[in-house]
């Protein structure tokens, strides 16, 4: 796009602005500008690997205290915590739940452990971060929505993706109606990390992670992402899964999928595909969305968070990431000017703080819950049912 479509943009914009609802919903919330929201707040974390340290700094920033890290190991948890700046290595799960002074606790390990230790972060009465996929099953979902809603603790899942500026711009001109009426969806994540044999990780291993392993891990993320912009639920899905590698370096022999492709309707009606892959050579998180609607489309591309595509029939244009001229909820999750870009860290960042204001008595708009947790996991059984059968798979409706 030339720079001449991006000044367009500007002059475009400010009536959707002023109508967009969202205005609403951010004045409300607000917590992002103040950046200590979750100043003297005690932090926990569980897991000691590349998403402990991303939660780590995302606590920091916003102004917890994190007082303790428990890993799969006690000489773990103490290295892991020293090498992150976190008070103390603690030995146990148990251990790290007994100690008054952590009021939430980061899950940020692998998925198959995720619903027991978030079941005891509830039961031993503290605010929970957990990872995606919220749980391996539906079922088991909805009693950890339910457990932590009981309890009146905020319980939140990071679909970070939602705090990326843009998003929020895209989200808030689908709900002022400027794309009219919508008609498809195409979108794909896709990654290279295990394009080879030799590739291997804990996702992999069906015995400790059971399949969905490509959707479940990112695929979670996609079908949140299309929901949170569109406002529209996913309906049925028709799917198909591969496993390109049935063996891989450290596993003999491999269930979980590589990639998926998905054939989508909406309740509102549109049309949509979505692939997922791991396996896609020089894609590393290539999260990219359009939605097309009957007067625009949008395209926003998680790998270049800085612009929104609109396409137009008459002329198309780029939209910057720029507070001056943004919705206000987008707007609120600018850190920095213009041109110095923001990524991935600062929307999990702002997804954080957002949390630490939830933990505080706010409700900031869109921050991703338990509920929407449990989203994904309707539509991710939804989509191995449909791989399954072959046939069309009907989602839940949504009790949200
Ligand atoms: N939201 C996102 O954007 C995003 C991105 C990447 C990963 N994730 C999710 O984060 C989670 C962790 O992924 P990762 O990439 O950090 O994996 P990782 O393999 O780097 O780290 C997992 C850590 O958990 C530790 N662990 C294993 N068993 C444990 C136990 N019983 N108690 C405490 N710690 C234990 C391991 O030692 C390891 O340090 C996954 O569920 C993944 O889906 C989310």
């Amino acid at each position: 796009m030339s720079t001449a479509d991006a000044a367009g943009a500007f002059s475009g914009h400010a009536s959707a602005a002023a109508g967009s609802p969202d205005a609403a919903g951010a004045a409300g919330a607000g917590p992002i500008g103040t950046g200590q929201i979750g100043t003297g707040l005690g932090v926990g974390i569980v897991g000691g690997g590349f998403m402990a340290a991303v939660h780590s700094r995302a606590a920091r920033a916003a102004g917890a205290r994190l007082r303790g890290l428990v890993s799969s190991t006690p000489e773990k948890s103490a290295r892991v915590a020293a090498e992150l700046g976190i008070e103390r290595g603690f030995a146990s799960l148990a251990e790290l739940l007994a100690d008054d002074a952590i009021e939430v606790v980061h899950v940020c390990t692998p998925n198959a452990l995720h619903a027991e230790q978030a079941d005891a972060i509830i039961r031993a009465g503290k605010h929970v971060v957990c990872e995606k996929p919220l749980a391996t099953s539906v079922a088991v979902s909805e009693r950890l929505t339910g457990a932590a809603a009981s309890a009146g603790l905020t319980a939140t899942v990071p679909f970070v993706y939602r705090f990326h500026a843009l998003v929020r711009e895209a989200r808030a001109r689908v709900r002022a109606g400027e794309l009219g009426r919508l008609l498809s969806i195409h979108g794909s994540y896709l990654q290279d990390w295990l394009l080879t044999a030799d590739d291997d990780n804990w996702r992999v291993d069906a015995a400790r992670e059971r399949p969905p392993r490509a959707f479940g891990d990112i695929g979670s993320h996609l079908v949140d992402l299309t929901e949170f912009i569109t406002g529209d639920r996913v309906a049925r899905v028709a799917a198909t899964t591969r496993t390109f590698f049935g063996s891989r370096a450290r596993t003999a022999s491999v269930d979980t999928e590589d990639a998926v492709a998905i054939v989508l309707e909406t309740r509102g009606g549109a049309l949509g595909t979505l692939l997922v892959s791991q396996v896609e050579a020089g894609r590393k998180n290539r999260l990219s969305l359009e939605i097309g609607g009957t007067v625009e489309s949008i395209v926003f591309d998680g790998e270049e968070p800085e612009t929104i595509r609109i396409g137009r029939r008459d002329a198309s244009l780029t939209v910057p990431r720029d507070p001056a001229t943004l919705v206000p909820d987008a707007a609120r999750l600018c850190r920095v000017p213009a041109g110095h870009p923001q990524g991935y860290q600062d929307a999990f960042n702002a997804f954080v703080a957002d949390t630490y204001a939830a933990v505080r008595g706010a409700d900031p708009e869109g921050l991703p819950r338990f509920a929407d947790g449990l989203r994904a996991a309707q539509v991710t059984e939804a989509v191995m049912d449909a791989a399954d059968t072959g046939a069309w798979v009907e989602v839940p409706a949504a009790d949200r």
